[in-house]
């Protein structure tokens, strides 16, 4: 009798134990960049993509050119140089009035990637080195890892896209801060997966 609970408990922790490694490593438990994660991971509560664009100064002055970039895709720094340095706007004239230019950068200040609550930010803010300070979005570890493998004839050789600037392009809901793979559509080519 005695042998027979002993070994009923047995199986009962190797049930126990086999059921937890088995949620533990299930591969269905990666997000929606495809990082492993464990079900535990509070990371996969946070809200996905980066806060859509929510000023309309910002969305006028700054989405003639190109999308207004939502502010959580890069840090507070890179946006302080860039609002510090319009006159010479990657080639362009990108200058604003004073008042106006305040009134931006505290909009973008207050929204940028390290100060936000979103997945995507987070990720961008992890990516770079202590200090590291990028000019663009387009040079971010993390987006470089997330595009080093689209062929270039999809991108600067494409009449539609013509850079890697050009996010909405192929990022069908870009404007609500949305960069999910599964809504990706180069012009041209359609959806496109590595
Ligand atoms: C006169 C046109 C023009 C205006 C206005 C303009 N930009 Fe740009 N912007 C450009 C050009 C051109 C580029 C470079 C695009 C490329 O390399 O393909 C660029 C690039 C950028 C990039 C880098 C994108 C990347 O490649 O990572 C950011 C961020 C950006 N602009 C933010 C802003 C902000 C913020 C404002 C408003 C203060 C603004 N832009 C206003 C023309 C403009
Ligand atoms: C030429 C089309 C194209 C342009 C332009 C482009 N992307 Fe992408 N992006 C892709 C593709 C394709 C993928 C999926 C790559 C893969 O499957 O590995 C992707 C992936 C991503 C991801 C990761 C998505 C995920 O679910 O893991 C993010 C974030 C992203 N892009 C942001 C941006 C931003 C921000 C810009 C603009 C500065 C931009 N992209 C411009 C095509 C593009």
């Amino acid at each position: 009798m005695k042998t027979f609970t002993v070994s009923l408990s047995l199986i009962t922790l190797l049930l126990i134990t086999t059921t937890a490694v088995f949620f533990s490593s299930d591969q269905a438990w990666s997000d929606e960049d495809g990082d492993r994660s464990v079900f535990w991971d509070l990371s996969s509560l946070k809200r996905p993509g980066v806060a859509p664009v929510s000023n309309d100064l910002y969305q006028q002055e700054c989405g003639s050119c190109h999308m207004a970039y939502p502010p959580g895709l890069l840090p507070g720094a890179s946006w302080r140089n860039m609002m510090e340095t319009l006159d010479n706007h990657f080639g362009e004239n990108a200058e604003l009035a004073e008042s106006t230019r305040t009134e931006l950068l505290s909009y973008l200040l207050k929204n940028a990637a390290e100060v936000s609550d979103y997945r995507r930010s987070q990720k961008i803010t992890r990516s770079l080195a202590e200090g590291e300070i990028v000019d663009r979005i387009t040079s971010v570890p993390y987006f470089i890892r997330k595009h080093d493998e689209i062929p270039r004839r999809f991108v600067v050789d494409n009449p539609k896209v013509g850079s890697f600037s050009q996010c909405n392009a192929c990022h069908q809901n870009a404007a609500k801060g949305s960069f999910n793979e599964d809504e990706v559509s180069i012009p041209g080519v359609g959806y496109w997966h590595d």
